[in-house]
């Protein structure tokens, strides 16, 4: 059995073909960041009519990838929450036309719940019950997985996702976007220890997560940093800017801004990012763990576009060995938003959860979603 997968929650189209034994026959995801950048985040407007351009070459994409054609198709999963509601709309018509027209059916994918998939995908074995931590640029949240289909809401961010914290913190240091992998970059060379930057709910018992504390924290440290001494040197800290290439012709030819100078010294916005970096490695590693023992399971799999960090990924593993907990990060290219982890319809379609053409999007979270 063959399963068609789309993804189009926020900004990347993407498409999968995988089987029911879990095999992926092909995967293609058409990233976005190139229209988002010169607006340090993701626009939902830009976004959506992004997806509805490149849904259909993404699916022909991975069709012919997989040697296949849509009459060996024989379901179709969409993710349909959470996220934008422009974008969600865009893959879940386009998935509801192919079930219409092949007479197949319609599976439902929790787009946080596919994101701990990525770890039963990579692993090729279960990975359940576990702790799932979900770090993405939307989300920051923790459940107890008691198997693919039962996820349990533990806690989540009260304000800014990890991710979101990252892209804005970037902004800040005037590096480029997405600001998870410049940050990371730029944190390569520098001091955790150069600031003291808070670690919200860190000791208290919740699962929760806090990070707008942390970023005025870092906002305050880079005014006073550019105040005294940083000023004048005229570097410019930004990443290449392109040109958008979009297939609008009004958004293609338009040039990015020309990036403003930094008033940062190169040393002063490699402690920042270090710092900065390290809290929020602290606060998702800690509640994690909590999170663990809270429930007293042994697995902990993490998902998301900011497990692709590699400060994260070390000292989960770290902790992981210590207290001998079994961990799966998902491996980079399946951080980041894909629709190998999809495949999660699969489990739904063995259980007959499959869905009528009224199916809805969700873009808010669905806390305990079956
Ligand atoms: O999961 P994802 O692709 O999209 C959402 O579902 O939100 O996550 C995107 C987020 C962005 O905020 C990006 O800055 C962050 O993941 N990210 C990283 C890294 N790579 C991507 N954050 C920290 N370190 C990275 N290496
Ligand atoms: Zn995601």
């Amino acid at each position: 059995m063959n399963l068609l997968a789309l993804e189009t929650t926020c900004d990347e189209t993407a498409a999968a073909v995988v089987t029911d034994r879990l095999e992926v026959l092909a995967s293609v995801v058409a990233s976005q960041d190139d229209l988002h950048r010169r607006f340090g985040g993701v626009v939902p407007e830009i976004a959506s009519r992004a997806h509805v351009e490149r849904v259909l070459p993404v699916i022909d994409e991975t069709l012919r990838k997989a040697g296949l054609t849509l009459s060996d198709i024989d379901a179709v999963a969409v993710a349909n929450t959470p996220g934008l509601a422009g974008s969600l709309l865009v893959g879940l018509v386009a998935a509801k036309a192919i079930c219409v027209a092949r007479r197949i059916p319609l599976v439902a994918v929790n787009h946080l719940q596919a994101h701990i998939y990525a770890c039963r995908m990579a692993a090729r074995r279960d990975v359940f019950p576990c702790v799932g931590l979900i770090v993405s640029g939307g989300h920051s949240s923790l459940y107890r997985c008691r198997g693919p289909l039962d996820f349990q809401f533990l806690g989540g961010t009260i304000d800014d996702a990890a991710g979101e914290a990252f892209d804005k913190v970037a902004a800040m240091l005037h590096l480029d976007y997405p600001g998870g992998p410049s940050i990371e970059r730029a944190a390569a060379g520098g001091n955790p220890r150069a600031y003291a930057f808070p670690r919200a709910l860190l000791r208290e018992g919740r699962l929760d997560f806090s990070f707008s504390g942390l970023k005025t924290a870092v906002r305050y440290a880079v005014e006073k940093e550019a105040g005294g001494g940083g000023r004048g040197t005229g570097l410019v800290v930004s990443g290449q800017w392109s040109v958008v290439s979009d297939q609008n012709p009004e958004i293609r030819n338009r040039k990015h801004p020309a990036p403003r100078p930094s008033p940062l010294v190169p040393r002063s916005v490699a402690d920042l990012a270090a710092s900065f970096q390290e809290a929020v490695v602290d606060c998702l590693v800690g509640k994690a763990f909590v999170a663990l023992e809270r429930t007293d399971m042994r697995i902990l799999c993490v998902g998301g576009g900011v497990a692709a960090n590699r400060r994260l990924r070390e000292r989960l593993q770290a902790e992981a060995e210590r207290r001998q907990v079994e961990l799966h990060v998902a491996p980079t290219r399946l951080c980041t938003d894909n629709a190998v982890m999809g495949a999660i319809a699969v489990e739904r379609l063995r259980a007959g959860l499959v869905e009528g053409l009224d199916l809805d999007v969700f873009p808010g979270v669905v806390r305990n979603a079956g």
